[in-house]
């Protein structure tokens, strides 16, 4: 191989034993076993005991003491036999060591900052040191997978006659529902680009331009408050094709994801993937990337409750919402202190309040089951099969309040009670059949619930004729979501300018900001646009999930932490008042201390 090395650090084996073999790496860790020196030598791939003996080799022993963790060396030696007995099954290496008889060290480390080989290390230590951080075998294992999978979803797109191209960073804004990164424009003083959320426009209009497949593992940028499955910059699996419907890209994305799931875990998932409409995705699991491996499904109360006593229930009901319950098996031992707590919960997605039922020693412990009569004690059992130890807790409110309230409490209860804890599930679904607008209470208008440039669904499009059904109309959008994540999303588009017009203007985008913000997209409609259809997955998600991972940050090699900051590289940063002043900028915030003037640290070509 090469000066350095001839075998990795994983592929020395007991057939070896009598090679020389050269190993380089990193120093894992160094034991002194009475003059004798062990290293575990690592590298990307794995980890060699290398034996410095000095009755074999005195002088390289004695250079073996200086050696300290992380110290980058190669070294040359016979490959051995373990000693019986010291043999180490869990690492592939471990029936075999290297005796040394050459050492060079190819360069000194410092003492780390935190130690390698633990995991529960301060994420924002880990981060400012990122590039030890990646030394760990857990973080080399996570970008491995990463990159096995985005081979396979290249492999996979090319074959089924899908082009990879890019699409420009610095673009114009296009609405995915977050806010934009804007990047000034020295140029045209006064303006500025948008970073895109998506290619969602060009990968549009590359259908106008007749590419027909294209794919991009497409860098995305959303300034959103950030948490664990969420990053300001993310990457998407990104796909669009012309001349297909829902069916066409359902079927491309299983194929993929089975290819994926083959690759990175051997693991075979079945399809077709099971569907659930969002009207029963929320009725069931009051979410719309329900969580399948396990049940406590929503029950509706609504033909129980229309006479009851219980004033909460009955006035629900009467204003039209609904009375729905989950029964949480085994979960009477709830304690006061995490009634509280998800009552709590309830509370800060706006439900009024969190009654419950424990079922103890035969008994019904509740302070609402004296207002209810045994009609009703008795329906109540046989729908929600209420037996000794179950815990039932209700949401009586608007159906989407009540829906999302139960919804973040049986994941709360199932998080409680680890009903997912040792699941090896992979629950595929889609939920297709959304809701293609939604009215924006604070801002007092109609929102796309996916984006502008979606499809209503053919037999609602009367729906759009008035104000008072624009609520009913469903999209032709769909969402694969994977054990509660939500993995990805798209749907087939509007490609006619005069519909995409008449969304604009139920989204109370008026004529003029038409022109301005989406003119090249009408413009483009209106000479021959096939129809068309797409999907973006999120591939740090998938990954995350694919490698048992709680964040999506551990598949990232530099990612932001969740206050959107690179501590590695310092960034955001303040800029110099030259860079400002080129872009035509100023700041109202006082950020940081004006830089010492004088000619020694004038920056060059600075004014002075
Ligand atoms: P959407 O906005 O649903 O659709 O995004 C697609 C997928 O991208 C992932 N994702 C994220 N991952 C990490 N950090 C984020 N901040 C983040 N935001 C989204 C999710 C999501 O399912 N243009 C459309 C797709 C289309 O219609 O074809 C779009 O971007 O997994
Ligand atoms: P109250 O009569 O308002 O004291 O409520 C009695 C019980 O019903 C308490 O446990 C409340 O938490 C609960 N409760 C009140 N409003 C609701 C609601 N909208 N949905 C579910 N439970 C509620």
């Amino acid at each position: 191989m090469s000066q350095y090395r001839t075998h990795t650090c994983d592929q020395l084996r007991p057939a070896d034993v009598g090679q020389t073999a050269t190993l380089a790496g990193w120093v894992d860790s160094r034991r002194d076993h009475g003059g004798v020196i062990f290293i575990d030598l690592r590298d990307r791939e794995g980890i060699t005991q290398v034996v410095f003996r000095p009755e074999e080799n005195a002088a390289v022993a004695g250079q073996s003491h200086g050696l300290r963790s992380e110290d980058v060396i190669t070294v040359t030696g016979q490959v051995a036999p373990r000693l019986a007995g010291k043999e180490n099954a869990a690492l592939p290496t471990g029936g075999i060591e290297l005796v040394a008889d050459s050492l060079t060290v190819l360069n000194k480390a410092e003492v780390p900052p935190f130690p390698l080989d633990q995991d529960a290390v301060n994420e924002d230590i880990r981060l400012s040191h990122r590039y030890l951080d990646l030394r760990r075998p857990r973080m080399a294992r996570n970008l491995k997978a990463r990159h096995r999978i985005v081979k396979t979803v290249r492999d996979y797109l090319d074959d089924a006659g899908f082009l990879e191209i890019e699409t420009p960073i610095l673009s114009k804004s296009t609405p995915e529902g977050a806010r934009d990164f804007l990047v000034p424009s020295r140029m045209a003083p006064g303006s500025f680009y948008a970073l895109p959320q998506a290619p969602q426009q060009y990968k549009q209009l590359l259908m106008v331009g007749g590419l027909e497949k294209y794919f991009q593992i497409a860098k995305c940028f959303r300034d959103e408050d950030l948490r664990a499955d969420r990053q300001p910059e993310f990457t998407q699996i990104d796909i669009e094709a012309s001349f297909v419907d829902r069916e066409d890209i359902i079927a491309l994305v299983e194929g993929m994801l089975k290819k994926v799931f083959r690759a990175a875990l051997d693991v075979d998932v079945p399809t077709p993937f099971p569907r659930l409409t969002y009207a029963d995705a929320m009725d069931r699991y009051g979410s719309d990337k329900p969580d399948t491996r396990f049940g406590v499904e929503l029950v509706d109360l609504g033909d129980t409750f229309t006479q009851s006593a219980f004033k909460v229930f009955r006035g629900a009901l009467e204003s039209g919402g609904v009375v729905k319950a989950i029964n949480a098996k085994g979960f009477a031992g709830i304690t006061t202190g995490q009634i509280e707590e998800l009552t709590r919960m309830a509370q800060s997605y706006g439900a009024k309040g969190l009654a419950f039922i424990k079922v103890e020693n035969g008994e019904w412990k509740s302070p609402i089951v004296k207002f209810f009569s045994d009609a009703e004690k008795t329906a109540l059992t046989a729908k929600l099969q209420i037996e000794e130890g179950d815990l039932i807790l209700f949401g009586a409110d608007k159906r989407e309040t009540a829906c999302e309230v139960l919804g973040r409490i049986r994941l709360r209860v199932a998080e409680i009670l680890k009903l997912t804890a040792d699941s090896k599930a992979w629950n595929l679904l889609w939920v297709v059949d959304f809701p293609l607008l939604a009215f924006n209470h604070d801002e007092g208008k109609w929102d796309a619930v996916h984006h502008p440039f979606t499809r209503p669904l053919a037999e609602d499009v009367p729906l759009l004729e008035s104000s008072d059904t624009y609520g009913q109309a469903r999209a032709a959008a769909y969402d694969v979501v994977l054990n509660g994540f939500e993995v990805g999303g798209g749907s087939i588009r509007i490609h006619e300018s005069a519909l995409q017009s008449k969304m604009f203007d139920i989204l109370g985008v008026s004529g003029e900001a038409q022109t301005e913000q989406f003119g090249h997209i009408l413009k483009a409609f209106s000479f021959g646009a096939p129809p068309h259809g797409g999907i973006a997955l999120g591939l740090d998600r998938l990954v995350m999930l694919l490698c048992g991972e709680d964040s999506i940050r551990e598949v990232i090699a530099f990612p932001k932490n969740n206050r959107g900051q690179d501590l590695m590289s310092q960034s955001p940063a303040v800029a110099e008042p030259r860079q400002l002043r080129e872009l035509h900028l100023q700041t109202t915030v006082k950020t940081a201390p004006s830089p010492p003037s004088g000619p020694t640290t004038m920056p060059t070509g600075a004014k002075p």
